[in-house]
């Protein structure tokens, strides 16, 4: 009998212990009028999986979309998929989207009443359980929770929209998170997100981000898989 193959979230940690720092692009700003065949031009491209912005209308100004895209998207793809959760109360809809076959759930800190219970609510389900933190809020008070997630998300920009100017500061937060894990504070994935270029993406492999989400940079290239390649390599030249 073959070995089943492995799961996409062991894909990813594999290409990241091989090769060093993945882009996740984003699809905020693709053309939802024809999502399968940019789900699949993406894939083609070599992304290593994809970066899902759910947005509520509510936590964040704008709204975007929910399960039936994400599950559009799932059935379109076996590239892992991370939700960013951007939205109040996300613990309704976690078994929805662990249900749905995401890898990765992302939730905000900053929407969180009990993040411990949410973060082991989402492993429970299945998806790895990654604890974003906006901009104003400090590294310290994501401190305690540390322990139980997969992976942290610094946002480099205020959560809410594509195409917005990275926020230096971020690399700091990364610094600062990159020594607590190694100072025991847990084993999880340093992830940015927001205002990624050609620009920004070495240093923030520098300071340590593994996971780096670019919206307009790879949507807004002519070539989807130049600009995927291209930040993978001055991310992996800089980490
Ligand atoms: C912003 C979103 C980002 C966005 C990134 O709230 O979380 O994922 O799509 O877009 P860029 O890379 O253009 O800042
Ligand atoms: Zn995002």
């Amino acid at each position: 009998m073959n070995p089943s193959p492995p799961k996409a979230i062991d894909r990813l940690n594999d290409r990241l212990e091989s090769s060093g720092p993945v882009i996740l692009p984003a699809l905020l700003l693709c053309d939802f009028g024809h999502l399968a065949r940019e789900v699949e031009a993406l894939e083609k491209a070599g992304a290593a999986g994809l970066h899902l912005d759910i947005m509520d209308g509510q936590f964040v100004p704008q709204l975007t979309y929910g399960m039936v895209v994400v599950e559009a998207v799932r059935r379109a793809t076996a590239l892992p998929l991370e939700v960013h959760l951007m939205v109040q109360e996300p613990e309704r809809s976690l078994a929805d989207y662990a249900h749905a076959g995401v890898d990765i759930i992302t939730v905000h800190l900053e929407s969180l009443v009990e993040p411990r219970r949410t973060l082991k609510m989402i492993t429970s389900l299945g998806p790895k359980a990654h604890l974003a933190v906006s901009p104003r809020t400090p590294v310290q008070h994501a401190v305690p929770f540390l322990d139980c997630c997969d992976g942290v998300l610094v946002m480099s920009v205020e959560p809410g929209y594509g195409g917005q100017a990275f926020e230096p500061e971020s690399l700091l937060k990364l610094a600062e998170l990159s020594k607590l894990r190694d100072g025991g504070a847990g084993a999880f994935r340093l992830c940015i997100d927001g205002g990624i270029s050609t620009h920004t993406v070495g240093p923030a492999a520098a300071a340590g981000a593994e996971l780096i989400v670019a919206g307009s940079a790879v949507i807004r290239a002519s070539s989807y898989a130049e600009a995927i390649a291209h930040l993978e390599q001055l991310a992996r030249n800089a980490a």
